[in-house]
């Protein structure tokens, strides 16, 4: 690990965007393997490759804003 400073920025209508030294651990508690420095987490439940973001949120029109209010 370099010592970068974790930062996580949720994106708008999109994933959760991990960048810096962190570790993300699979359900069973093992280390997943992050395939890259900045990683995407998805958080519409629609990627294939889970905890991974696969970009499925677009088609899916996943969106982080509250529904409209019905009253
Ligand atoms: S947030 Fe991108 S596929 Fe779910």
């Amino acid at each position: 690990m370099s010592g970068r400073t974790p930062v996580i920025t949720a994106c708008a209508n999109g994933p959760l965007l991990v960048r810096g030294d962190v570790e993300i651990l699979g359900d069973d508690g093992e280390p997943l393997d992050n395939p890259r420095r900045t990683v995407a987490l998805c958080r519409c439940g629609a990627s294939a490759i889970k905890p991974w973001c696969d970009g499925t949120h677009k088609l899916t029109r996943f969106s982080t804003e509250p529904p409209p209010s019905t009253s």
